[in-house]
């Protein structure tokens, strides 16, 4: 979500949004959606918040082809006050937050090829809006990422956005939250990941930590391959609470002295749902 420049690129408006101009698809391109929803619809149940699910029927996001976003706005319109707009690609930070804060989310609009089928090194329009969309028909997760997008525009001003950044990551990308039979998933990173929508649940090699936001936010993340350590979250409403009720500027100074936490490490005070073997990332270490 991070890149340094600060000029929309030509074609793209002030907010850096463009037209999805969705009747440029391919049928391939369609086809490409339906193969991966196809995937993930029949693997995810059991796996991911019931929540996610329910967003995808709300939406109406089960129809074959990929989605409208101006249909899929007003649908989500409807739901909870949201809209998705496309962007090029990357956008600078604050574009990001202010986005977040009035409460759109801005997805990309290209889908992968047949060659990037599973792994992609910039968020396409299945990860963005497959993975992304669906929760933010669920009102209190839509009020925290609009939490969230208020917080990182006052990061900003208080030089913390790589702290605010390890918060984003570690549950809006590959949070996991507790549920009556167990762990779900419902980071995006991970449900529009086939591998990972595996890994990060059953998989003995990660940790999988209680949710803890100091902690959190002193810990690194892996860019390039599944993480190490995943948190997990008591519900949303905790999740909305804990982030829109704090003060964030005391944390972030009193961080500011302590040493970042590695990708791995587990500390005393953690609360362990699983003390990870970390088997996978030792071999690919290895093998690297
Ligand atoms: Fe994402």
């Amino acid at each position: 979500m991070a890149q340094v420049t600060h000029n929309p690129p030509e074609g793209a408006a002030a907010d850096w949004t463009i037209p999805q101009d969705w009747y440029r698809y391919t049928p391939q391109e369609h086809a490409m959606w339906d193969h991966l929803f196809a995937r993930q619809a029949a693997m995810l149940p059991g796996r991911v918040v019931p929540e996610f699910m329910a967003g995808l029927d709300i939406l109406r996001m089960t129809r074959p082809g990929i989605p409208d976003f101006a249909e899929l706005s007003e649908r989500l319109m409807q739901a909870t006050g949201w809209q998705v707009v496309a962007v090029p690609g990357l956008v600078p930070d604050h574009v990001f937050f202010d986005h977040l804060a009035n409460r759109r989310f801005v997805a990309g609009r290209f889908i992968r090829t047949p060659e990037q089928i599973d792994y992609l090194e910039e968020p396409d329009i299945f990860h963005d809006v497959f993975g992304h969309v669906p929760l933010l028909a669920h009102p209190v997760f839509a009020d925290y990422m609009q939490a969230y997008g208020a917080g990182g525009l006052r990061a900003s001003g208080l030089g913390a956005i790589e702290r605010l950044a390890r918060l984003y990551w570690y549950t809006v990308e590959f949070g996991l939250i507790r549920h009556d039979d167990g762990l779900r998933l419902f980071g995006a990173g991970i449900v529009s990941s086939y591998g990972e929508s595996i890994f990060a649940l059953d998989d003995p090699s990660p940790n999988r930590l209680g949710f803890d936001l100091r902690r959190l936010m002193r810990t690194r993340y892996r860019i390039d391959d599944y993480q190490q350590t995943y948190f997990v979250i008591d519900s949303f409403e905790d999740l909305l609470r804990q982030t829109a009720e704090t003060d964030f500027a005391p944390i972030y100074a009193e961080l500011a002295d302590q040493a970042d936490l590695d990708t791995a490490t587990i500390v005393t005070e953690d609360r362990i749902y699983n003390r990870g073997t970390q088997a996978y990332a030792h071999a690919k270490a290895g093998t690297a």
